[in-house]
């Protein structure tokens, strides 16, 4: 019988064992520093890192750009959903339903084997960008973009959104977002993709699961709320002074604190660096770069509290005209990757994972008729 250890919150933890990634001094995907791999790789690389365990030689990263763009498609009648979704629905529920609807057209769904869940990985990483975009077009009564072959997974998301071809540095901006966000580790929602894999259910059934969990504010939503900080700080002078009456209302400041890293998210510190680059010339993203820096001093000197990667990426994805409601969205498109290797690595070396739960209700009674209750 295993030892009995309680911590709300499965905090400090180990609840298993992966080859995918550390965060134990700083963060690492199979072996590589996410920093180097952000200086050197592109989205595609990392991706083929992530679920293969190797980085690609020249002919496999081709043969993997390859079937990413074969699978960069969705059908009509998923298109034709899309459309019909009310307007009212959140994005983040729309990627859920997204990544619901392509199980069933699938051939694969039902198969867990490690090549067949390879290859609906891949098709997923190729598809959401997909559904993301078609949603967002069909939602301003505009008609879904096809993807352009010539054009990276990065390019393709800014291509498909606005229909112009993206800028050398908006594209590779888009690229190391998404190799910042492909992987972390047991974080909540890759913890739900592989409790939901280790009952043996299926990769698009732990993807769904994996989407509710990302949604919530204390975890991927927090990139879109972090906006709204920016916005109703809306002056460094202000900064302090908010901060302070936040933290004394105690209220959660999206973007800062994070469970595991306590001195800091180095890829928020890496992000930040790209942030100031693309605001260049910008006097009113030069401005928000600002009003980000004084509430960051405010909040670490006030609370001790470095920021994670949401706080930098709303802002890069504001200074590339993204809607809001697409940041978290875009987290999807990222942690596809990691979610679907953690499913993989799941399925491949399987123990159900229920934990126990330390019970704080009535001791045992006895039962009355309901006339003597
Ligand atoms: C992601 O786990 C991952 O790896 C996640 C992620 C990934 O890549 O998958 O890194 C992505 O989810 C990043 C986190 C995004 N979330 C936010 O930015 C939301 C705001 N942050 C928090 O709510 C909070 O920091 C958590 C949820 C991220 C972590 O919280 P913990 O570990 O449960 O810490 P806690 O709630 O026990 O707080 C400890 C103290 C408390 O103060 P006291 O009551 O002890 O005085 O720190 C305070 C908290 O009030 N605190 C905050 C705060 N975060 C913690 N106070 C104000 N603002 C915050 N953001």
């Amino acid at each position: 019988m295993a030892e009995e250890i309680y911590s709300p919150g499965l905090e400090g933890v180990i609840a298993g064992e992966t080859a995918i990634s550390t965060i134990a001094g700083g963060l690492q995907y199979r072996g590589y520093s996410v920093e180097s791999l952000a200086d050197h790789c592109s989205f595609e690389e990392v991706a083929f890192l992530v679920l293969e365990g190797e980085l690609p030689q020249a002919n496999q990263l081709a043969a993997f750009r390859d079937q990413l763009n074969d699978a960069m498609f969705i059908n009509s009648e998923i298109v034709e959903t899309l459309g019909k979704l009310p307007e009212s629905s959140s994005m983040m529920d729309v990627m859920r339903t997204g990544v619901s609807m392509l199980a069933h057209w699938d051939p694969e769904t039902g198969d867990n084997s490690h090549e067949a869940n390879l290859r609906k990985s891949i098709r997923l990483l190729a598809q959401l960008p997909v559904v993301m975009a078609a949603r967002e077009r069909l939602r301003k009564g505009k008609k879904p973009i096809e993807p352009d072959a010539e054009l990276s997974l990065a390019g393709n998301v800014l291509w498909q959104l606005f229909g112009e071809k993206p800028t050398e540095s908006f594209a590779r901006a888009m690229d190391v977002s998404l190799i910042l966000y492909a992987e972390h580790e047991y974080n909540a929602s890759t913890f739900t993709s592989r409790v939901v894999a280790s009952t043996l259910s299926d990769l698009h059934s732990a993807i769904a699961a994996a989407i509710g969990a990302l949604k919530g504010p204390l975890h991927g939503g927090a990139n879109e709320r972090v906006l709204e900080v920016l916005q109703e700080v809306g002056s460094s002078e202000r900064a302090a002074k908010w901060v302070r009456e936040a933290l004394d209302n105690k209220r959660r400041i999206m973007g800062f604190g994070h469970r595991v890293y306590k001195t800091g998210d180095p890829r928020a510190v890496y992000l930040k660096t790209l942030c100031a680059e693309l605001a260049v010339g910008r006097s009113e993203f030069e401005d928000m770069e600002q009003i980000a820096e004084t509430i960051e001093q405010a909040v670490t000197s006030e609370k001790g509290l470095p920021p994670n990667l949401d706080w930098p990426s709303a802002r890069l994805y504001h200074y590339m005209d993204i809607p809001v409601d697409l940041y978290t969205p875009l987290f999807v498109v990222s942690r596809v990757v990691g979610w679907s290797a953690h499913v993989i690595e799941q399925h491949d070396n399987n123990r159900l994972i229920r934990p126990r739960a330390r019970y704080n209700g009535k001791s045992e009674r006895t039962w009355l008729p309901i006339s003597e209750r």
